[in-house]
């Protein structure tokens, strides 16, 4: 638990921790208010038992003479009226100042989860490559969204108020003991002990229950996406009870946890008021058996009755916020961890170049480079190539060779275990931002979004900021004209999520016009062309070849044909590069390339 604060204080800012300290100032505030409200009832409530007796309350005898003074009131009767007043005002002040708090709190709670949960995006967004994929999506929508404001409602918010709830009830056990110190005792022993009893029974488990609602809202997100995700096949193979059934397992998980932890929430309330009854009941007997004068006992049973009122609602806030701490410290745990890294990536915002970014791109060169995704299998072997301005470059290779970890490596993606990688003699490293910013990229899985074709292919520009005249050039380039004069709403068309509204080559094409949009001067094509129609292909590596010499053009294509043009070709095999040459030389020297000419 202190871990976890410390942790959660190295995510929050100075500004955060001022409002903090402000919030914990508050409730002290509040904590006095709170016994004063009760403190100025008990001089109210003797006098009204004893209207002629003044004696024990000099302030009041003081503030009566005073007040007949300065004939504000004229007789005792005028009195009453006036403390009446003068005590309801109070509580109105008292409780304005609350809702006034308990705003401030409210307002800083989410302004919190905002910041937080936005960091975190903003750290899955920002980290490398290779992290991002191990990561899975079901568990990052589940920290964004969910595990933050749990993080907020059940555990920062509740720790907040087991803060102020404690200062509340310690100011009204001074209070009391100050009027009554052996009641008081009395009373806060009983009440207390039966608190800490309700806790202990319960708070272990409360802490798996925050662990299990973790585990399952991963779970159940991921059957939803995945089954979802692969909607077609899951109809085709009629595997919709599966997923039903896979999330129906994970809700329940949840559900189980959950009404665990809403009655916990709930059940402390009535043992709380049994105990304060009994509490109350018991002192009650206890005075009247020791011979208390009924005026007496009237009164401290007033004083402890509207105590009392008070100490039910906290003690039971108490328990709630110590239940919500406890099984929130399941969750938050998880969570922590990727804040953490978020707050530290957050503070050192997209790394720039330096002083030195690249303008025009030169020459990229590889020397000796070797990678791999796991310990286990070797990806990329020893592989040097340089590639200068303007050249074309066609990658080959059978499926899973490495033509595309190739292209993540040259993309600065993923970085090498060994070799080096230098952009105009310069270390990719040093310059990756500027290198990426040269570069227009089409991946072999293209990801649409569900937004109009504009948009898709001015990707992350806002709508007024977009040039519709390279919008209808590289429109057209893509092969894209007659697809948009057939649509009603032309480049407004809607194409729906993962651009499931048009087809798998029209997709593409989207995806080709979206690299061209930036006038990249390196064009990276990962089998770029593998949808289209022979075609529609043709067209458009036509509209490439008029690129030729003007642009550097990287191509993967499992169809030769498609990289026939280019100036040189690599050859990959089991990551290694087994061959290099012209289209001529190639097709009479290299075996792999033949083999793959023929497929
Ligand atoms: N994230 C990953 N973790 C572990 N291994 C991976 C990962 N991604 C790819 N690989 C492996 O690395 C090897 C090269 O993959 P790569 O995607 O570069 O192949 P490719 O030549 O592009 O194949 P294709 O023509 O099918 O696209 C494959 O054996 C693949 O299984
Ligand atoms: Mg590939």
């Amino acid at each position: 638990m202190i871990e976890l604060l410390c942790q959660i204080s190295q995510v929050l800012d100075r500004e955060d921790k001022l409002k903090v300290l402000l919030i914990l100032f508050l409730f002290l505030v509040g904590g006095c208010l709170e016994v004063i409200g009760i403190g100025i009832i008990l001089p109210y409530l003797a006098l009204l038992l004893n209207p002629e007796n003044f004696e024990g309350y000099v302030l009041l005898k003081k503030l009566y003479s005073v007040l007949i003074d300065y004939q504000i009131i004229s007789n005792l009767n005028g009195f009453y009226i006036f403390l009446t007043a003068l005590v309801i005002f109070f509580y109105w002040l008292k409780n304005l100042f609350f809702i006034f708090s308990l705003r401030f709190q409210i307002r800083f709670n989410y302004e919190i989860y905002r910041r937080l949960s936005s960091n975190l995006l903003s750290k899955y967004l920002k980290e490398s490559y290779l992290n991002h994929i191990n990561r899975n999506t079901s568990e990052i929508i589940k920290n964004i969204n969910q595990q933050t404001l749990d993080l907020v409602q059940a555990f920062l918010f509740p720790i907040l108020i087991l803060i102020s709830e404690c200062l509340i009830v310690l100011l009204l056990l001074v209070f009391l003991l100050f009027i009554n110190p052996l009641s008081s005792l009395y009373v806060f022993t009983l009440l207390g002990l039966t608190v800490v009893v309700i806790f202990m029974c319960i708070r272990k488990r409360l802490h798996f229950s925050g662990e299990a609602i973790s585990r399952s809202r991963t779970e159940a997100n991921k059957q939803v996406l995945q089954g979802l995700g692969s909607f077609k096949t899951t109809k085709i193979l009629n595997k919709e009870a599966f997923f039903i059934q896979r999330f129906n397992s994970a809700i329940s998980d949840m559900t189980t946890a959950r009404r665990y932890y809403e009655l916990s929430q709930n059940l402390p309330r009535f043992f709380l008021e049994t105990a304060i009854v009994t509490v109350m009941l018991s002192l009650a007997m206890l005075m009247l058996f020791n011979g208390k004068p009924t005026r007496e006992l009237i009164l401290t049973l007033s004083i402890f009755g509207m105590s009392g009122m008070r100490l039910m609602p906290s003690m039971n806030r108490i328990l709630n916020a110590l239940n919500s701490t406890r099984y929130s410290q399941g969750i938050v745990k998880s969570l922590m961890h990727d804040l953490l890294i978020a707050n530290f990536k957050g503070s050192q915002t997209s790394i720039s170049d330096g002083a030195q970014p690249i303008k025009n791109f030169e020459s990229l060169k590889l020397d000796n480079v070797h990678f791999s995704y796991t310990a286990t299998a070797q990806t990329l072997n020893n592989l040097s190539l340089t590639i200068d301005a303007n050249k074309s470059i066609g990658i080959v290779g059978h499926s899973g060779s490495g033509k595309s970890t190739l292209i993540d490596i040259m993309l600065g993606l993923l970085d090498p275990d060994v070799g080096e990688i230098r952009v105009n003699n310069k270390l990719l490293l040093d310059v990756k931002e500027s290198w990426q910013q040269l570069i227009g990229y089409i991946p072999q899985d293209i990801y649409l979004s569900d937004d109009t074709i504009k948009a898709n292919v001015a990707f992350g520009i806002e709508k007024n900021e977009i040039d519709d005249k390279q919008l209808a050039l590289v429109l057209k380039t893509a092969q894209l004209e007659d697809l948009i004069n057939g649509l009603k709403e032309g480049v407004d068309t809607i194409i729906g999520e993962r651009g499931i509204k048009i087809s798998g080559g029209q997709r593409q094409r989207i995806g080709i016009a979206r690299a061209l949009y930036h006038n990249p001067q390196i064009l990276v094509m990962d089998e770029a062309t593998a949808a289209l129609d022979n075609v529609t292909e043709h067209e458009f590596m036509q509209a490439i070849n008029k690129l030729k010499g003007r642009k550097t053009l990287i191509m993967i294509a499992h169809r030769i044909t498609t990289v026939k043009n280019c100036d040189i070709i690599y050859v990959i095999e089991n990551g290694y590069i087994i061959d290099k040459g012209s289209y001529q030389e190639l097709s009479s020297s290299s075996k792999v390339f033949k083999t793959l000419a023929q497929l």
